[in-house]
């Protein structure tokens, strides 16, 4: 029996997937190519309608002969109703429900007929993925919560992955001390709102979390995504007194206007979040910032997304995810009457993204000249001795070197465009 796993969606979903290539693996199952593999898993995506309809393009290629499992976020959203669709599909496996899969499988094998699992359950957190179940040798993904209770207006997530779950210190600990011991360079810690974790067996929070990890030999540590709402100034500090805790953080505001904030149920107000900008470069003047945005969202006037823009000015933020409103099955915002009409919310995206590529390309265009760390991540599709490498801030350097994948190097920046920059190796520096 081969398997093969295509997945959408965020990095909880990559993690998942690598979760369900171990699980199988350890089952005696193996992947096998998209064209050949007997049984073909879909970890979806259910947070805007597009990456929604891909999935059923996706599985709509298929021959009646292979199996489809539709998993993840649309499963978990949509459960029973994707057969009334009469979506190409075998199985539908929702978030929770992943731990069964290899049983899902059999009894598909044996002819059982097409059934849902979707309910909710802790199970499927903490299994861990083998080094070798993992998408990277570089960097490791570690869950540490899933879940969210916030319910802002417009998302379906809350309905797809259930309410806030923290895994124990002790788990995550020891997963990312496996990780460091495998060789990984950087951990990116995983959850809807990890800012919000809390150990379940003790009184630490993630501030405790992160010290903790820090002394880990691992040089780069990371963590998606930080609810602003939840910001405790402990945190601060706490990345100010380790170096090893990458001066980058995913901090989405989704919108510029205290007013539309509100009508999306986000807890915070612009000048709050400003404030915790502030406090983060008053502590670390290098301090970088990326956000999500949402543009036509229901309510939104010229003003409130004059004022989005004007975030986006005084942030200069590394990069930018914008979307533009979409509504979800489940949520509140769904019942609100359209925004403004669609070819101006889609001249406003445009405008959003046509700004902000100019404030990373000032950004970048700072490096010229400078040296910073960039480390490996792989060799360039097309051209041979070029690598493409990651700074600290995340951003894209291309580089002429022999490193190899998972190696630091010192790199003078040589060319900067507003999606990436360029750069030169340096000669190591006498000892
Ligand atoms: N937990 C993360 C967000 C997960 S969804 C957080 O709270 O920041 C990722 C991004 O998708 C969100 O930040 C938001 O910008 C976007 N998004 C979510 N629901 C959306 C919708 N209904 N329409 C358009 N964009 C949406
Ligand atoms: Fe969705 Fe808001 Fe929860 Fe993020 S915090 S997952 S945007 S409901
Ligand atoms: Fe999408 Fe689910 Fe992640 S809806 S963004 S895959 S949590």
């Amino acid at each position: 029996m081969t398997f093969f796993i295509k997945t959408f969606g965020c990095q909880m979903n990559v993690n998942d997937s690598e979760k369900i290539r171990h699980l199988l693996e350890a089952r005696g199952m193996s992947t096998a190519a998209e064209e050949q593999a007997d049984v073909i898993i879909v970890n979806s995506c259910a947070v805007r309608a597009k990456p929604q309809e891909k999935i059923f393009s996706y599985v709509g290629r298929f021959p009646a002969s292979r199996k489809i499992i539709i998993a993840g976020c649309v499963a978990q959203s949509e459960r029973e109703a994707l057969f009334a669709r009469k979506a190409r599909v075998d199985y539908v496996v929702g978030t929770h429900q992943f731990y069964r899969i290899g049983d899902i499988i059999d009894e598909l094998q044996a002819g059982g007929r097409p059934a849902v699992a979707a309910g909710f359950s802790r199970r499927w957190q903490e299994l861990v993925p083998a080094a070798r179940a993992r998408s990277s040798a570089v960097t490791g993904y570690v869950s540490i919560m899933e879940g969210c209770d916030n319910f802002c207006s417009y998302c379906i997530v809350p309905f797809t992955r259930g309410r806030e779950k923290h895994r124990p210190m002790a788990a995550i600990v020891r997963e990312a001390e496996t990780l460091a011991a495998s060789g990984f360079k950087e951990i990116v810690l995983l959850g809807q709102n990890v800012n919000h974790w809390r150990d379940p067996g003790g009184r630490a929070g993630f501030p405790e979390l992160l010290r903790r990890l820090a002394r880990l030999p691992l040089p780069w540590i990371r963590f998606i995504t930080s609810y602003p709402g939840y910001h405790e100034p402990e945190l601060v500090q706490v990345m100010a007194g380790n170096r090893n805790i990458a001066r980058h953080i995913h901090f989405p505001a989704q919108s510029g206007s205290t007013r539309v904030l509100k009508l999306m149920n986000r807890v915070y107000t612009r000048a709050q979040y400003l404030a915790i900008v502030r406090a983060f470069r008053r502590a670390m003047p290098e301090m970088k910032f990326s956000s999500d945005f949402i543009v036509g969202f229901p309510g939104e006037s010229e003003r409130d997304f004059q004022l989005t823009l004007s975030l986006l000015r005084e942030v200069e933020y590394e990069s930018v995810f914008s979307f533009i409103y979409s509504p979800r099955p489940h949520t509140k915002a769904a019942a609100l009457a359209a925004g403004a009409p669609a070819q101006r919310v889609r001249e406003r995206l445009y405008a959003l993204q046509e700004l902000q590529a100019a404030i990373q390309l000032k950004n970048n265009r700072r490096l010229l000249g400078k040296e910073i760390d960039v480390l490996a991540c792989e060799e360039h599709p097309k051209k041979s001795g070029e690598m493409i490498g990651r700074s600290e801030s995340y951003r894209v350097v291309n580089f002429a070197s022999h490193a190899a994948v998972g190696e630091f190097r010192r790199v003078r920046i040589t060319g900067a465009g507003p999606h990436s920059l360029r750069g030169e190796e340096t000669p190591p520096s006498a000892p």
